[in-house]
């Protein structure tokens, strides 16, 4: 039997005698001793085998190697001054092994090392070939306790705290309106009939809320065909919650405390309370981005009004042809930044160039306010609108101005790169900082240029702002998203419950009145059952888990993840079916191997 795990073990156990199971992290032979650092999920401890000490159990740790599973039994003793390790939490202690049974020798050589691989860094190819050993380092291990602890954590502040009830849904179900594409699965005693996977569980909650559910929650498995990214998975998993009567600031307040709750008990951090917000609107306007990270500043600053009329093509062409024209003012930039890097073939032309973007101007101020810069703005900017320029922009000497130029969005994703770039450059970013923020008002609809017609930016159950109601085109959402440190880690909205509403939203995406009922006619049809006013929220768990994590890939923050490529490289999946469970289903495959190469 077990007596405790090897992470545990401290000062206060001296002199007991105790029973532990777990990896040889390494071995190590000092002169005749031999020291085995056992390792199990909670960490490692010191065993100490000598031919005098311990005469049974020297024989049995000679043979070890590094990830045997062994079982030891001895006694904790202290360890003697030299070989403190203040840096273990059992760094104080040793284990005297009376007996060591090895119970499963390691019968390959090790694709990388587990215990020294968090130093040495290790192709993630090979660690996602063989996760249930890179699962076994400290990194891994610490993330998956991270991911239970926040899960816990939720589960125990709605549940315990704030009444809400878990409930499954479906994962065989028909497509859910999130915007990317379906994971499709035939049916097979449905031919030619699919199920889709969920991309959330956003028609069902609501149904769940018609129910008198009142609060729901659910850790829910999410699937989405779309482009991956380093935050970005195909099948993903929120935090997913609805709430019946109860209006957006109430619902904001209460996920507050949540998301608090879970930085408090999982890592002892305080979040204070409200967070800050920004409407949609804002954000764009000062930071060029939806999801700002807002721990350094860096601000854009709009200037069309001002240079709509000067000299320079550039500018007044971009304004007359309905775009904008901003700034990002980098005090100290001038030292820090060169002409190359910002012309055709520099690295920040680059970043500019890859958001859409056609060159950036610059200006430089010098000392004494003396201007440097491209001959053309010089030209053509009159000297009482270039002392306005740097006012506004708040530029004193050292000060490097970047210029976006054109159509808004380009604009803004150009100046949103740029301003990330710079900051991770010089160092602006505070690491241990948490800036939680919510965006709110967001708009209702943006344009589909591919399919000329506007589409539900967050989905067409979202309700417009009853400010709005005129112009629904142009109105904006009850819509929020919650940003940490530049990651949208979460998003919703208050939903619509009348049915006029949703018509009328229909109407504006051109939803035909049969399209609709296609594709949601249950869940309208439930709408007129006695529909409370109701909204909720969904958090991407995999993101604020990585976020928390200090990791950079949502990769790092789950257990059997997937490649960029949509690959599991432990089991090998997607991988072909026989030709007969292909006709089982009545599918046949398009796929033509020779086609692609
Ligand atoms: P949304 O689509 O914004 O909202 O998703 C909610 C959160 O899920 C995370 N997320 C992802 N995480 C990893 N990989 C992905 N492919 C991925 N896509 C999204 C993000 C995001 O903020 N039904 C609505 C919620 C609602 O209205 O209540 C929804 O799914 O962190």
């Amino acid at each position: 039997m077990r007596t405790h795990y090897c992470g545990t073990l401290q000062a206060s156990h001296l002199g007991e005698t105790v029973t532990l199971f777990g990896w040889v992290d390494r071995r190590r032979d000092h002169g005749g001793v031999i020291f085995i650092d056992l390792r199990d999920r909670t960490g490692v401890v010191q065993i100490v085998s000598d031919p005098e000490r311990t005469p049974v159990s020297y024989p049995q740790a000679d043979p070890l190697r590094n990830e045997y599973v062994v079982k030891v039994q001895g006694r904790v003793s202290q360890r003697p001054e030299a070989s403190l390790n203040p840096k273990l939490p059992t760094g104080e202690v040793e284990i005297y092994a009376d007996t060591i049974e090895l119970l499963n020798a390691v019968r390959k050589p090790l694709p990388f090392q587990v215990s020294t691989a968090d130093v040495e860094p290790v192709r993630e190819d090979l660690r996602l070939r063989y996760r249930y050993l890179d699962l076994r380092r400290e990194r891994m291990a610490h993330n998956m306790q991270i991911r239970h602890g926040v899960i816990k954590a939720m589960r125990r502040f709605l549940e315990d705290d704030e009444g809400f009830v878990e409930v499954e849904t479906p994962v065989l179900t028909r497509s859910t309106p999130e915007g990317a594409r379906d994971y499709l699965v035939p049916s097979r005693v449905n031919p030619g009939e699919f199920y889709a996977l969920p991309q959330s569980p956003q028609l069902f909650k609501q149904l769940l809320m018609v129910s008198g559910l009142d609060r729901y929650y659910q850790i829910a498995r999410c699937f989405r065909d779309e482009d991956l990214r380093a935050d970005r998975q195909p099948e993903f998993t929120q935090l997913d919650m609805e709430m019946s009567f109860m209006d957006q600031d109430e619902i904001l307040a209460l996920n507050e405390a949540l998301v608090a709750h879970i930085f408090q008990t999982v890592q002892g951090r305080d979040i204070p309370q409200p967070f800050p917000r920004l409407t949609y609107a804002e954000a764009m306007d000062r930071y060029g981005t939806d999801k700002p990270d807002t721990r350094y500043g860096l601000e854009l600053v709009d200037v069309s009004d001002l240079v709509q009329d000067c000299g320079f093509k550039v500018f007044s062409g971009a304004v007359a042809a309905g775009g904008i024209v901003k700034v990002l003012p980098i005090p100290g930039g001038n030292e820090q930044i060169s002409n190359v890097r910002i012309k055709p073939g520099g690295d920040l032309f680059k970043i500019a160039a890859a958001a859409g973007a056609k060159g950036l101007a610059y200006i430089r101020v010098r000392a004494e306010g003396a201007i440097d810069t491209i001959g053309a703005i010089k030209d053509n900017l009159a000297p009482d609108q270039m002392q306005e320029l740097l006012s506004r922009t708040g530029a004193t000497e050292g000060t490097l101005l970047l210029f976006g130029a054109g159509p808004t969005d380009i604009v803004n994703a150009t100046l949103d790169r740029v301003r990330q770039a710079i900051a991770k450059e010089m160092d602006l970013i505070p690491a241990d900082q948490l800036n939680l923020l919510w965006v709110t008002d967001f708009p209702m609809f943006e344009w589909n240029e591919d399919e000329q017609r506007l589409e539900a930016l967050h989905h067409p159950f979202t309700a417009p702002h009853p400010d709005d109601m005129d112009d629904l085109g142009t109105a904006r959402a009850v819509a929020y998203d919650l940003v940490l440190n530049g990651y949208e880690i979460g998003g919703g909205s208050l939903r619509i419950y009348q049915p006029e509403v949703q018509q009328r939203v229909f109407d504006t995406i051109g939803l035909s009145t049969a399209e609709a009922q296609d594709k949601f006619g249950f869940l309208l049809e439930a709408f007129e059952y006695g529909t409370p006013p109701h909204g909720g929220i969904a958090y991407g768990l995999d993101r604020l888990v990585m976020l928390m994590a200090g990791e950079e890939s949502i990769r790092d923050a789950i257990a059997f993840p997937k490649t960029q490529q949509a690959r599991c490289l432990l089991t090998q999946a997607p991988s072909s079916v026989d030709e007969a469970q292909l006709k089982e289903l009545s599918v046949a495959s398009t796929y033509d191997p020779e086609a692609d190469e």
